[in-house]
């Protein structure tokens, strides 16, 4: 059984350098200052700040970031060239643990297309290349660049040569997104068992998600050996960026068994707000169903699921979202969502009511709500309980509206009602100086009830597109005022249910029954 210290696995975060790199993620000073403070506070063990010779403002911000940086390793890229080499190490001198990270492409289609260069001269230029960053800073780490698609064999040659020039780690890139798990495992375990003196560097690995196998692959080469990780927060990175910082952790800290009981020295906790962060200074929003980190990685919609989850959270879920950060669980409502669910939301947001009053009263018209709602807020179900409960036992029963509208036209209203206790419907039509004017009219010719309309109000309860509309009136039956109160995600709907709900209100009054006795049933709870 291996020592814990050989187990622990470093974790070398790129986010401020390769994912910066990464198309409309470009981050200002002030801004990686922040990303950076949250990375030390995250507990990863290197951060590479940024490449010093591609600009004044790279520079500037790999030296500030030295100054800030206490705990945590600070590394400065640069290619294995004198003018890269001293830029970076000027970057990184100020950082409590410095590093220089030069790097050189070996793989052959890069040797020959891009740098025009024969193996030997790759290989003394790496050499070379390391010994300057040496000379200039104790800690350096060599990168292969495309060591996935290089020789194998002469990617063991330039490793063994890097050890041997002083790289403490030399760090396996598959810049390209190549490899696969069982290949870039055997790749990692072909270099220990081919690199005679490997055992005196540490063995890192950089991939990148063209496959989206870039976890996998991080993960492969530590069963195979790697000590170091190297990854972005929220997988940010070069074309289909690197792999996620978050995942890899969270793989590790959940599936100890799978992984040799590797371990990282990060304070999971931090994962969630670090990536809020860092979505929120790129501009890039973190996809909802994203492993770890999206909205939906602990929220559960479907009723079995739900319910599972309120009866042992682990049924459906393998992490505990307070383990990264996410303060519980969600269960969104939706089409899909359960008795249960809906009964355990009521009684969040502070409704006492008897479970047989909730499914009779309440729950049909919240399926109804849902059908044509994706996703229920806590402001929908307010007002959908406060406006079935304010209803009573309804003389007239809304079952359907036609409206008929336009500029210049005659609004028309079809409505169609259903009384207390009778069988058939009624239906009739009227026309009005807007379309809401024409329901009220249609209403008042089924009912016969006339009312004066005193004070109309919309507003929107909720937001989005699907936002639901409240209604709220006031008016006049005889001398007595009533008021009624409608939702809906269509206004004309909420408008006559409000409408409705005042007249059955009126006719309700009119026979010398209290309304008041529904209220009493529907209380919300204080505190
Ligand atoms: O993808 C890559 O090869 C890199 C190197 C600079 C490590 O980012
Ligand atoms: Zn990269």
């Amino acid at each position: 059984m291996a020592s814990k210290a050989a187990q622990r696995v470093y974790v070398f975060d790129t986010t401020l350098r390769d994912g910066e790199q990464s198309p409309g993620a470009s981050m200002n000073l002030t801004e990686k200052l922040e990303v950076a403070r949250a990375l030390e506070l995250l507990g990863v063990d290197i951060i590479e700040a940024g490449f010093p010779i591609t600009s004044q403002d790279d520079f500037e911000a790999v030296r500030a970031i030295s100054r800030v940086v206490t705990r945590a390793t600070v590394a400065g890229l640069a290619r294995c060239v004198p003018k890269d080499i001293d830029r970076a190490a000027e970057a990184v001198a100020g950082a409590a643990r410095p590093r220089l990270h030069v790097f050189l492409a070996t793989s052959r289609i890069h040797r020959e297309f891009k740098l025009r260069k024969a193996r030997g001269e790759i290989l003394r230029l790496a050499v070379e290349g390391v010994r300057r960053a040496k000379a200039a800073c104790k800690d350096v780490q060599f990168s292969p660049e495309d060591a996935a698609r290089t020789e194998p064999e002469f990617l063991a040659q330039v490793v063994e040569a890097v050890i041997d020039a002083g790289a403490e780690t030399v760090n396996i890139p598959d810049t390209v997104g190549w490899a696969t798990p069982d290949r870039f495992k055997g790749l990692i375990e072909y270099l220990f068992e081919n690199v005679p003196n490997i055992d005196e560097t540490v063995i890192a690995v950089h991939c990148h998600n063209d496959l989206g196998m870039a976890v996998a692959n991080s993960l492969a080469a530590v069963q195979a050996g790697a000590r170091q990780v190297e990854c972005t927060i929220n997988g940010l990175g070069e074309r289909a960026g690197n792999a996620a910082l978050e995942e890899i952790v969270m793989a590790l800290r959940t599936r100890p068994d799978a992984f040799g009981g590797c371990w990282t020295n990060i304070r999971t906790e931090r994962l969630y707000p670090t990536s809020r962060l860092v979505s929120r200074v790129t501009g890039l929003v973190v996809a909802r169903n994203k492993a770890v980190v999206g909205e939906n990685a602990f929220a559960h919609e479907s009723g079995i699921h739900a319910d599972g989850v309120l009866k042992k959270r682990t049924t459906y879920e393998i992490m505990d979202p307070k383990s990264v950060g996410v303060a519980k669980s969600r269960l969104v409502l939706g089409k899909h969502s359960g008795r249960h669910q809906f009964r355990q939301r009521l009684k969040e947001l502070g409704f006492r009511l008897p479970t047989k009053e909730i499914d009779q009263l309440f729950f049909g018209a919240f399926k109804e709500l849902a059908d044509r709602k994706k996703e229920i807020f806590d402001e929908d179900i307010e007002a959908l309980v406060e406006s079935e409960a304010s209803t009573g036992p309804e003389a007239w029963h809304l079952c359907g509206i036609q409206v008929a509208t336009g500029t210049g036209g005659m609004p028309t209203a079809t409505v169609e009602l259903q009384q207390l206790g009778k069988n058939g419907r009624t239906r009739d039509a009227a026309t009005g100086d807007g379309p809401v004017d024409a329901i009220f009219r249609a209403m008042e010719r089924i009912t016969g009830i006339r009312l004066t309309l005193r004070d109309y109000q919309l507003r929107s309860v909720t937001g989005g597109k699907e936002a639901q509309g409240e209604v709220r009136l006031e008016a006049l039956c005889g001398k007595q005022t009533v008021s009624g109160r409608g939702v809906s995600t269509d206004v004309l709907e909420a408008s006559a249910k409000a409408y409705l709900a005042a007249i059955n209100r009126a006719i309700s009054r009119a026979a010398g029954r209290s309304v008041r006795r529904s209220k009493k049933r529907v209380g919300k709870a204080k505190g």
